[in-house]
């Protein structure tokens, strides 16, 4: 008996049909033609599926790009949400402005957002509220700014249709762009992060912001991380930044790059403002002062690092309070983008400021002041200060802030802390959140 091949099916002259005219072949045909439709209606549903599930102007939106790989599926758009964001957005004061805040549910986003809030100004939130910390906390300010009249659209920086569409609701005068992947450490855990949102991210934004008519001023957060190595104290703008201790001080330098692009070619007005060790209440849970609190409280020990022969390792800390009055009066101060249709129309003013306190204290000194205020003596741990990013020591030149911007910190560490504390014992009350 002959046996049948896979050799069988293949046509004898390449390019043409066989005609076979047996039963065994018609009922082969039969059958492939029921594949050939079942197929065939799998492929129409899934196409149906994906063009129900991509953004439109008109219907919630949720984004299904899995190359994307940090972006999640948030849901966007209708009326009602059109609605709140215009809201949120409206200008309630007399020559107020419209401020896009992007990582308002971070740390200084709440605290500017609020403030902003607070003198009639419109004010829409964007926050991706992603766990590199408690999200719990982003949640809380969330409420927080919420019953303040702030509304935060979730979603990632890097969603170009979602940023077109907010700019198409509302004509943003300002944006104040504090969304970033923070932390020098964790820049060795998570370095795709830090190119996601603090270039890949930025690049996004200011390209929307380019093309947006009116073109809005920008003011964002770089960092005192852009001195790495410097050994010139205290530090001014002039001094060199090209010589990073981290991936994290790399991309916030980038950044000062990229806005200089921005700035030169398009017209974009741009300021960078880089903070220098922001604590106080809502602060972030990664940095020391606030994990020092926890585990003083819980009785751990607690890593103090040191530099080469007993050197001090000291951080310019800047209260929160004065961090968003800088801030608010970058905003103030920024001139108007003078491009229009991606065009730029003329020259458009760049500006770079340190905002900090201009009085450096030694970690171990913040400890102590830790102790007093919580009644607990800590379990100090003395360690070598690795060479993971951390740098020896930041102290800021804040005279262009203070000339050009009224800029004038008001809070001592002690009494910033002591702010903090109060915060943080209400908030954790009992080892568990207190809500808000
Ligand atoms: N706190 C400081 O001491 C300090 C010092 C120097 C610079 N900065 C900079 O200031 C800004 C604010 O810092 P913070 O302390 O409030 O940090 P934060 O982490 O509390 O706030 C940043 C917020 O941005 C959001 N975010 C991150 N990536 C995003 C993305 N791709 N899309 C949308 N949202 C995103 C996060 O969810 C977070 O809520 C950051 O740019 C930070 O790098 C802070």
């Amino acid at each position: 008996m002959k046996q049948i091949s896979h050799l069988d099916n293949i046509p004898s002259t390449p390019g043409k049909f066989k005609m076979d005219k047996s039963p065994y072949n018609r009922l082969r045909w039969h059958s492939s033609l029921a594949k050939l439709t079942f197929w065939s209606f799998i492929f129409l549903a899934l196409i149906f599926i994906f063009f129900f599930r991509s953004p439109s102007s008109s219907t919630p939106q949720a984004l299904s790009d899995p190359s994307r790989r940090y972006l999640q599926n948030y849901s966007w758009g209708g009326a009602a949400w059109e609605k709140r964001v215009r809201s949120s957005a409206r200008i309630r004061s007399r020559n107020g402005m419209s401020v896009l805040v992007t990582g308002a549910a971070g740390f200084v986003g709440t605290h500017v957002s609020a403030a902003l809030k607070r003198r009639g100004d419109g004010v829409l939130g964007l926050d991706n509220f992603n766990d590199y910390y408690d999200p719990s906390l982003k949640r809380a300010r969330q409420a927080l700014l919420e019953r303040a009249g702030v509304f935060i659209v979730e979603a990632d920086i890097n969603d170009e249709a979602l940023l077109k569409k907010l700019f198409e609701v509302v004509a943003f005068t300002h944006v104040m762009h504090l969304a970033a992947q923070a932390g020098v450490r964790y820049a060795m855990e998570n370095p795709s992060s830090y190119v996601h949102s603090n270039i890949a991210g930025l690049v996004n934004l200011l390209e929307v912001c380019k093309s947006a008519n009116p073109q809005p001023a920008i003011v964002w957060a770089s960092s005192s991380s852009v001195y790495g190595l410097n050994t010139k104290v205290p530090f001014s703008e002039k001094d060199r930044t090209d010589q990073p201790a981290s991936l994290y001080a790399a991309t916030k330098k980038a950044g000062e790059e990229i806005a200089h692009t921005y700035n030169h070619i398009y017209g974009l007005s741009l300021t960078g403002l880089r903070f220098f060790t922001v604590y106080g209440p809502w602060g972030r849970p990664d940095m020391a002062y606030f994990f020092f609190t926890r585990d003083i409280l819980k009785g751990k020990s607690i890593s103090i690092f040191e530099a080469a022969n007993h050197g001090t390792v000291a951080r310019d800390f800047t209260y929160i309070d004065d961090i968003v009055r800088g801030c608010l009066a970058a905003l103030d101060t920024a001139e108007k983008s003078t491009g229009s249709g991606g065009k730029k129309k003329g020259p458009a003013q760049l500006r770079v400021y340190n905002l900090g306190n201009t009085s450096p204290v030694p970690v171990s000194d913040l400890v102590s002041i830790l102790e007093r205020l919580l009644k607990v003596k800590a379990k100090r741990n003395i360690l070598r200060l690795p060479r993971n990013g951390d740098v020896q020591y930041t102290h800021a030149n804040i005279s262009s802030a203070q000339r050009e911007l009224g800029y004038k910190p008001t809070t001592d560490l002690q009494a910033g802390l002591k702010k903090f504390v109060r915060w943080y014992l209400r908030f954790y009350a009992d080892g568990k959140k207190s809500g808000v």
